[in-house]
């Protein structure tokens, strides 16, 4: 049996896990910048230190050893060498490096940091891992997908603990951006649409990163939540672009995943590029002093994106390079990335008096309680081991979770007649489009030290996983983007003389991720032709889509007997994919994000609010809130996903129906798999606050249950609700909860019916 309450932990995060984070050593040694908690070394150094020292551990730059990540990355990183780079370390003037390349370069840094530079201050190691190391892991929105946090805590720590095996101290991760937007094309980066699942892995990634043998461990790396704030709430999907949005909707919906990540531990906060209602994030005191540290009590150090204080010249708001300094500075950014800006300007800016040398101080403490607290000040080296580097990385263990990672976020759309799983024996399989083999396209966009050519692309998964590897053709029938000559001819051969098609179509990974915004969310039109007319074949195709988003589906590819959602799912995608695909393991993810019936409905999300002329169920009704062609609903809805088993939702019991103070409202259905195969299925609980004094979505999920259920058997399944549960952010703007009525569903998606009824709240 394999049931898990997943609801509790996520609904405790505001509460105990703010205790457990009050709590934590790492917060009391950061929140004391004021130096208590400090060694009395560290203070010393504080008092020894010259400005210009001070500014340069504030300043983070690209590392720039030769055909480092950081370069090939942004060629434009590698402007310096590296032995400027190591003069700068011999100099002082530098406080970390990121997205370097492993132990050798690190050796030689810290080497330089410990031996060379007059306070022998040691350098901090940062990169992304975003999701994996060299063992690559489905993005974070796929694994988002399996609505399992714990999931997600295992992959986070096996990355961490490969990349600190190669000398990396600190993650640029999780990224917990709400992404309601599919446009956008850093959703790809994070957990999706919806604030609960957003927390929850939010705290699970944070945890998974950072392990549960504290920050010194030589195995963990410390996380930074990112991007704050709104970074994904940009107008009109486009990357970077301005956020304009109220207090509210942050505190309700953009903050909460902020607040479980450093409830779990984070230490470190990276200030977003986009402007919030005319501030940039990168220079804005109220949300970076006053609501971070103020309100929250946060004690850790906030980074700056990638040249996020240069960004405030181009933003309109600062003049030039020394106001742009002071005012991040000032504002909150303790420690500056890739602009030099900090080393450059406040030297200066100290010495008018325009920056407290109270102010500098703070900032350079969170930096050095950082290193304490990674352990740094006791052995510089203790991630630096060239042997652990080769190795504690792709191991068996790691790369047999990346395969079960990928199959558990592997979602099922559509299953007509029961096309899957396939046989594994006794049919020619043509395995058809630009996605079907090859090394590329496998790991997903935010990848910097997994390779395609070490992942196991779909050909080969398929052709490990059927009895007779001579039963599968495969035809690429296309390119992403554009056609291929005699493409077409040669797919649809390929699919007469076969018995079931296979088509794997989408998006490259380059088309999500950083920058990679789409004015349409579609299958691109080479691909469209492709499937058209392999369908028009007549035999049975399965659809296999490649995605970074939520796509809007169309034709054929809407219509498939069969569609599942593959994303990119790591070093074994095409183990991942081939285990689903064959029934070796059940699909059971559900999706983060709702894929809209067309990209004019974008922003589009389950939990929006009703409007005043909402169309109801049923066909579009005149003068109602829904577009020309379509209802304003999702093709396939947030926590959508099917199973190989045959689920039904049936005998809702609403525990009294009563919910009074104090007390706890359990409320039950009977969930039952009538199938002939098991299955997991995600049972979901979801409410709308009918009546409000600010007004509440038309659904919110409030948790979630993974149950597995053999053919034929019955479960019942129960969720508690208390009072804190159906918070929400007043007119006040703080937390309230009103007395009345509210409806209740459980379901299995944010669209299903499933089992519904209401309660009421004294
Ligand atoms: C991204 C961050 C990333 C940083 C360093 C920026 O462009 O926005 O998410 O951590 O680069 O690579």
């Amino acid at each position: 049996m394999n049931e898990r309450q997943v609801s509790r932990r996520g609904l405790m995060i505001g509460a105990a896990a703010t205790a457990a984070w009050a709590a934590s050593p790492v917060r009391a040694m950061l929140a004391e910048a004021g130096g208590r908690a400090l060694p009395a070394k560290v203070e010393a150094l504080v008092a020894q230190m010259t400005v210009a020292e001070k500014a340069g551990q504030l300043t983070l730059m690209a590392a720039t050893w030769a055909g480092g990540a950081a370069t090939a990355l942004n060629p434009a990183a590698g402007t310096s060498t590296f032995e400027t780079q190591l003069g700068e370390v011999r100099a002082g003037s530098l406080g970390g490096v990121f997205n370097g390349n492993g132990a050798t370069m690190a050796r030689r840094m810290q080497g330089v940091a410990m031996r060379e530079a007059r306070l022998k201050i040691p350098l901090l190691f940062a990169a992304d891992i975003i999701h994996g190391f060299r063992t690559v892991f489905p993005v974070p929105l796929a694994e988002a997908g399996s609505f399992d946090p714990e999931l997600a805590r295992r992959t986070a720590r096996a990355a961490g603990a490969e990349a600190a095996a190669s000398g990396i101290d600190w993650t640029f991760a999780p990224m917990v951006d709400i992404a309601r937007d599919q446009r956008w094309g850093r959703g790809v980066e994070g957990a999706g649409e919806d604030v609960l699942l957003g927390r929850m892995m939010a705290d699970a990634r944070v945890r998974g990163f950072q392990g549960e043998r504290g920050l010194a461990a030589p195995d963990a790396v410390a996380s930074c939540a990112k991007h704050f704030a709104a970074y994904g709430a940009g107008e009109a999907g486009l990357d970077y672009n301005s956020v304009d949005i109220s207090e509210r909707t942050l505190r309700d919906v953009y903050f909460p995943p902020f607040q479980a990540a450093l409830a779990a531990g984070a230490p470190t906060v990276m200030a977003s590029f986009n402007e919030i209602s005319g501030v940039p994030a990168t220079a804005n005191p109220w949300l970076l002093t006053q609501v971070l540290r103020r309100e929250w009590g946060f004690g850790g150090l906030v980074v700056s994106d990638y040249t996020g204080d240069e960004e405030l010249i181009a933003h309109g708001f600062a003049a030039d390079a020394r106001e742009a300094t002071k005012l991040a500075f000032m504002a909150g950014v303790d420690m500056s990335m890739q602009s030099a800006f900090y080393r450059l300007h406040l030297p200066d800016l100290v010495a008018n008096g325009e920056v407290p040398m109270a102010r500098l101080d703070e900032a350079v403490r969170r930096v050095l309680a950082l290193k304490v607290a990674l352990g740094l000040f006791d052995d510089p080296f203790r991630r630096i081991d060239p042997r652990r580097e080769k190795t504690r990385v792709r191991t068996k263990a790691t790369l047999a979770l990346a395969r079960e990672a990928g199959a558990k976020s592997i979602v099922m759309l559509r299953n007509e007649g029961e096309i899957l799983p396939l046989p594994r024996a006794g049919k020619r399989i043509a395995l058809i489009g630009p996605f079907a083999q090859g090394k590329h396209d496998l790991i997903g966009p935010w990848n910097v030290y997994g390779t395609d050519a070490e992942a196991i692309d779909l050909a080969t998964g398929v052709r490990e996983a059927v009895a007779d590897a001579g039963s599968v053709t495969v035809a690429d029938g296309s390119g992403i983007d554009a056609p291929i000559a005699g493409g077409i001819d040669a797919a649809v051969a390929a699919a007469r003389a076969a018995d079931v098609v296979v088509l794997a179509i989408g998006e490259s990974q380059a088309m999500s991720g950083e920058a990679q915004s789409r004015t349409d969310i579609v299958v691109p039109a080479a691909q469209m032709a492709l499937a058209e007319a392999v369908i028009a074949v007549g035999k049975p195709v399965v659809v296999l889509l490649s995605t970074g988003r939520g796509l809007a589906l169309s034709g054929g590819v809407l219509t498939a007997p069969a569609v599942l959602v593959t994303w990119f799912l790591g070093s074994e995608a095409g183990r991942s994919i081939a285990d689903v695909l064959f029934g070796i393991v059940g699909p059971s993810a559900r999706l983060p994000v709702s894929f809209p019936h067309a990209t004019g409905q974008e922003p589009y999300h389950y939990g929006h609010k009703s409007t005043g002329r909402p169309n109801g169920p049923g066909p579009l009704a005149p003068y109602k809130a829904h577009y020309r062609e379509y209802a304003n609903d999702a093709a396939f809805p947030f926590g959508h996903g099917l199973t190989y088993g045959r689920i039904g939702y049936a005998g809702l019991d609403l525990g009294g129906g009563r919910l009074s103070a104090g007390s706890t409202l359990t409320v039950s259905a009977t969930v039952t798999n009538s199938g002939t195969r098991a299955a997991d299925e995600v049972v979901q609980l979801y409410v709308q606050d009918v009546t409000a004094s600010i007004t509440r979505p038309v659904r919110e999920l409030k948790a979630f249950r993974r149950v597995t259920l053999k053919p034929g058997e019955s479960r019942v399944v129960s969720f508690p609700i208390r009072r804190t549960d159906l918070l929400f952010v007043g007119g006040d703007l703080k937390p309230t909860v009103e007395p009345g009525r509210f409806r209740l569903w459980i379901a299995p998606s944010a669209q299903a019916e499933g089992v519904a009824g209401e309660f009421m709240l004294a």
